[in-house]
């Protein structure tokens, strides 16, 4: 099994890349973020609790993403694989993720990791809140707290897949197909 998580911070195009990357290696695609938006759409009491948190741009507590995660996984075992798009995002979050995949006698292939600046990720950002309907791409304020929880709370996640030898880093700007080229190339080789 191919396992990928494609790491970095909001806008940094993990969304973007893994809607190329699910049709070339055909994997299931495992966003948290959406999972959750569509628990919003459908007016679950588990939607309307994150919601609070995510139009504030905070992360939702560990125990109901890797809950959602795990589910995931159940509910896909014919599954080629995974990308992991917005999860781990806590050390917590990253142990669990080990713990579940040792449970279903797989492992994490590997981290992709996009390397993007602060100020790219909020041009992109405030331009797409323009259209999104995304109340967290809606002001800085808001996207400078989800830059801010990703620093203080998701960047030591990639240490976790260094100790592991299974952390890959490339530049997160410039065109979405060249980029794309440069993912697939460490895919191949994992
Ligand atoms: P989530 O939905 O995961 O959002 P995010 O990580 O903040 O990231 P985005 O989806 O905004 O960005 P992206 O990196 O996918 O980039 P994209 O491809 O869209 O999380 C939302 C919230 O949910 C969190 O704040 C938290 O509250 C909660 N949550 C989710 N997961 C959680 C978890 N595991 N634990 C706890 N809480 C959790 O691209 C962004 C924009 O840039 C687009 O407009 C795109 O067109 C453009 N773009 C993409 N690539 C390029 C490029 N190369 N050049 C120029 N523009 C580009």
């Amino acid at each position: 099994m191919l396992n990928l998580v494609l790491f970095g911070p909001p806008g940094a195009g993990k969304g973007t890349q893994s809607q190329k990357l699910i049709e070339k290696y055909q994997l299931v695609h495992l966003s948290t973020g959406d999972i959750l938006r569509s628990e919003i759409a459908n007016g679950t009491e588990l939607g309307l609790e994150a919601k609070k948190l995510m139009d504030q741009g905070i992360l939702v507590p560990d125990e109901v993403v890797i809950g959602m995660i795990s589910n995931k996984l159940d509910s896909n075992k014919e599954a080629n694989g995974f990308i992991f798009d917005g999860f781990p995002r806590t050390v917590a979050q990253a142990e669990a993720l080990d713990a579940l995949m040792i449970s279903k006698n797989t492992a994490i292939s590997g981290m992709v990791a996009l390397d993007v600046d602060s100020e790219e990720l909020q041009n992109r950002l405030l331009l797409r809140g323009k259209d999104s309907g995304r109340p967290d791409d809606a002001n800085p304020d808001i996207i400078r707290r989800r830059i801010e929880e990703y620093n203080n709370k998701t960047a030591p996640v990639a240490n976790f897949y260094k100790a592991q030898g299974k952390y890959y880093s490339i530049n997160g700007i410039g065109s979405i197909d060249e980029i794309f080229t440069e993912i697939s190339k460490i895919v191949d080789g994992l």
